[in-house]
């Protein structure tokens, strides 16, 4: 396997490291700024000897070092400031996923395509759109970072371990994403019967602002353990052929009643990418909820004017 991320900022390197540490395949590290996948890749080189790992990682200004990349994740573009939404990111963000997706496709025609960069629905509809590969290989990150969130603050709050919890965030990522305390689950009991509404609602808006709260304490960035983390768990996937479950912003066409539109819902993943797509039994109040952030995202990918 040869995984590319574009991108050698917090997420992407930090990704770089969490991959070829896994030993998952060959890593190609590519940013627009002279010296930093270079210096950065170096650096990671120089701990394959006490860490054991025994695949080639490079880095580069230039696509040709990623050619023939079974997976692409784009994690290139700028980054949430503190009081900046996720949505005043798409005018810049917009032409480099655009200039990305053209270039790295032109050599590795083949890859599955992982979008990171934000905001991320509207970037992996505009991916899908500009790369004109079939849906189930252009895919985003969302509900395994937002549902990570939902579990450690489950967490903390019940005592429990985060093994046990199995979170379902569904939507946008962004302001109208929605948690499904019926769907989250620890040791396999719903959430919606262990706390009470309150709680839920207090769980669920904690998650909803989880990014903001760590751009507000880190001032000139936003995260990036947890979300390489979260990329890191979705390439497995991939690698494996697992057909491992996760919520992923995906294209919908038909699943939930909604077409045309890119969404957080859960997915299987496999060599291909999206394997299928899961529909979960909502009744009205939940559907209403996916509903509504379809609706943000629609306005988010009418202001790409594609
Ligand atoms: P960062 O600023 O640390 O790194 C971004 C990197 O992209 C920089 O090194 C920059 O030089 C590079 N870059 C800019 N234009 C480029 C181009 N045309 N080609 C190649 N590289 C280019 O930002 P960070 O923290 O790594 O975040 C990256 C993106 O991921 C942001 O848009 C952020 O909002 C998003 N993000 C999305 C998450 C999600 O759940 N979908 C989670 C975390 C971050
Ligand atoms: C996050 O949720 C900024 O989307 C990024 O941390």
């Amino acid at each position: 396997m040869k995984i590319t991320v574009v991108g050698a900022g917090n997420v992407g390197a930090t990704l770089a490291q969490r991959l070829i540490e896994k030993d998952f395949g060959d890593v190609a590290l590519v940013d627009v700024v002279e010296g930093i996948p270079q210096g950065k890749a170096l650096d990671l080189r120089q701990s394959a000897n006490v860490l054991g790992f025994t695949h080639k990682l490079v880095g580069s200004n230039s696509y040709d070092v990623t050619a023939g990349s079974d997976i692409i994740v784009i994690t290139a573009g700028i980054a949430r400031k503190p009081g900046m939404t996720r949505d005043e990111l798409i005018g810049i963000n917009a032409k480099i996923v655009r200039e990305v997706v053209e270039k790295s496709l032109a050599v590795s025609p083949n890859a599955v395509f992982i979008i990171v960069t934000n905001p991320v629905d509207a970037m992996t509809y505009l991916a899908l759109k500009v790369s004109g590969l079939p849906r189930q290989r252009v895919f985003g990150l969302s509900g395994v970072l937002d549902g990570g969130r939902l579990a450690a603050f489950i967490t903390e709050d019940l005592g429990v371990d985060a093994r046990d919890v199995s979170p379902c965030v569904m939507g946008e990522h962004g302001g109208s994403m929605v948690v499904y305390p019926r769907f989250t689950t620890v040791k396999g009991k719903p959430l919606s019967e262990l706390v009470d509404e309150a709680k839920q609602k207090a769980l669920a808006e904690r998650t909803v602002d989880g990014g903001a709260e760590i751009v507000g304490f880190l001032k000139t960035g936003s995260a990036f353990y947890a979300p390489s983390a979260s990329i890191a768990h979705m390439v497995n996937a991939v690698v494996a052929d697992s057909g491992t479950r996760m919520n992923c912003a995906a294209c919908l066409d038909g699943e939930y009643g909604l077409s045309d539109v890119v969404l957080g819902v859960p997915v299987r993943l496999g060599r291909r990418g999206i394997q299928d797509i899961i529909e979960l039994p909502l009744n009205a109040e939940e559907s209403a909820a996916l509903n509504a952030s379809a609706e943000a995202v629609r306005k988010m990918i009418a202001a790409l004017n594609l």
